[in-house]
C-alpha cells in the first residue's frame, strides 16, 4: 500500500485558518428547489441573488453569438479589447485595470496581493461576506467594525485601522443592507486613511445609483494611489453567469494584483460580452428604470404589510419578519426563492431581489399570505 498504510486525517493537512472557513452559501438554485419541493422549474421565481430580471444586454448576447467560432483558442490573457472598451467608457488607462472572473475574483486578488497572516483587514458588520472569506483564506486578522443604522460607520472604520492594517473593504452601496455612504463622506474617509493602507471600494451596485449620486471614485485614483475600485457586470449589465468584473487602481497596485492572477482567469465569451454590454446604454438605462420602479413597488408593498425594511440603493431590499426561517421556507413552498441573511448577522431579515413588476407583485402577495398580513 502506498505510504505504508499510514492513516492521515486529510482535514489536518490544511492550515487551521483554512479549516475555519465558513463556506459561502449562495442563493438556492432553481433546479435544486424544483427537485426538493417537487415544483415545475418554470414556475419558480428566483429573487435570491441580485440578478437582473431583464436578462442580459442584447448587445452582449449578439457579441457572444459572433464569438462562438473562437472557442478553441485560449482567451487573450491581457484582456486588451475589454480594457480598451473600459478606457473608452471611463477614461481609465489599461495598465490601471485588473480583470476578474467576477468582481469576487478581483476582491480575492487584492487580498492575495497584499495581505499576509501578520496583517489585518477592516470591514463593516453586515458587509458583503466575501471580505471575511478573503481575509480568512489568507489567515490574516479580521477587524469587523460595528455598523451604524445597518450601514458602514466610516468614522468608526477609520478609527479601527491599526498599524498592522493593510486593507479596508467598503461596499457602496452595501449588500445585503443596501445602505449607502455619501461620496463626500467617503472622500473625507480616504483623507484620513494612511497611504500604506489599501482601501477597496466595491461598487457592485454603483450603476443603480441615481445620476446625482453616481460614483466619482475613478477620478480619485491619482490623488489616492492606495484606492482600489471594484465593479462588476453581474448586476446592471445582466452578465452574472459569465463571471466578469474588474478593478481600477494605481498602476503599481494593478500590476501586483495582476501578478497573482491566473493568466486566463477571464474567459473569452465573458470579455467579448462585457465589451459589448458596456456600450449598451439603452439596456443599462432600462435596468435602472426597472429597478427604481421595483424598489418603489416593494417599499410600498412592505409599508402596506407593516413590515420593517432597510431603505436600499441596490437592486434588492432586506426586510424584517417575525420568524425568518419559517417565512423563507413558506415562500419557497410557494415557488419563490429569497435569501436568508443570518450569515450576515441579520437573522431576522430576508433579502429579496427586485424583479419585474409582476415578480414583485407575486412576491408581495405570497409574503402577505405567509406573514398573515394584507
Ligand atoms: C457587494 C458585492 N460585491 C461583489 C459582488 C460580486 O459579484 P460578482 O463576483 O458576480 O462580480 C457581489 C455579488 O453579489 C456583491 O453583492
Amino acid at each position: 500500500m502506498a505510504g505504508g498504510g499510514e492513516v492521515v486525517d486529510l482535514g489536518e493537512l490544511a492550515p487551521k485558518h483554512v479549516r475555519a472557513i465558513a463556506p459561502y452559501v449562495p442563493g438556492k438554485p432553481i433546479g435544486e428547489t424544483a427537485r426538493e419541493l417537487g415544483l415545475d422549474p418554470a414556475s419558480i421565481l428566483k429573487m435570491a441573488s441580485n440578478e437582473n430580471p431583464l436578462g442580459a444586454s442584447p448587445r452582449a448576447l449578439a457579441a457572444i453569438r459572433d464569438a462562438l467560432g473562437d472557442l478553441a483558442y485560449y482567451p487573450d490573457g491581457s484582456g486588451h479589447d475589454l480594457k480598451a472598451a473600459l478606457q473608452r467608457k471611463f477614461g481609465v488607462a489599461p495598465e490601471r485595470i485588473v480583470l476578474g472572473n467576477g468582481s469576487n475574483d478581483v476582491l480575492e486578488l487584492a487580498g492575495r496581493a497584499f495581505l499576509t497572516p501578520a496583517d489585518s483587514a477592516v470591514y463593516s458588520r453586515h458587509a458583503f461576506l466575501v471580505y471575511p472569506l478573503v481575509v480568512q483564506a489568507i489567515g490574516a486578522r479580521h477587524i469587523e467594525v460595528p455598523a451604524r443604522d445597518y450601514g458602514s460607520d466610516l468614522d468608526a472604520m477609520a478609527r479601527a485601522i491599526r498599524p498592522d492594517t493593510k486593507l479596508v473593504f467598503l461596499a457602496n452601496p452595501n449588500n445585503p443592507t443596501g445602505t449607502f455612504n455619501a461620496w463626500d463622506c467617503v472622500a473625507a474617509f480616504l483623507e484620513r486613511v494612511a497611504p500604506r493602507v489599501l482601501v477597496v471600494i466595491d461598487e457592485a451596485y454603483g450603476e443603480y445609483l441615481d445620476a446625482a449620486s453616481r460614483s466619482p471614485t475613478l477620478g480619485w485614483l491619482d490623488r489616492h494611489p492606495n484606492l482600489v475600485v471594484t465593479r462588476t457586470l453581474s448586476k446592471a449589465y445582466g452578465l452574472a453567469g459569465l463571471r466578469i468584473g474588474y478593478a481600477a487602481a494605481h498602476r503599481d497596485v494593478a500590476d501586483l494584483m495582476n501578478r497573482v492572477r491566473q493568466p486566463f482567469n477571464v474567459n473569452h465569451l465573458a470579455m467579448v460580452a462585457a465589451a459589448a454590454a458596456l456600450d449598451d446604454e439603452e439596456f443599462l438605462e432600462k435596468s435602472r428604470a426597472v429597478n427604481a420602479a421595483g424598489l418603489e413597488q416593494l417599499a410600498a408593498g412592505l409599508r402596506r404589510l407593516r413590515l420593517e425594511f432597510i431603505p436600499s440603493r441596490g437592486n434588492f431590499v432586506s426586510l424584517r419578519v417575525d420568524d425568518a426561517p419559517r417565512v423563507y421556507r413558506a415562500l419557497l413552498e410557494r415557488g419563490i426563492i429569497v435569501r436568508p441573511i443570518a450569515g450576515y448577522g441579520l437573522p431576522e431579515h430576508l433579502r429579496v431581489t427586485v424583479g419585474l413588476p409582476e415578480h414583485n407583485a407575486r412576491f408581495l402577495e405570497a409574503l402577505a399570505a405567509v406573514t398573515g398580513g394584507g
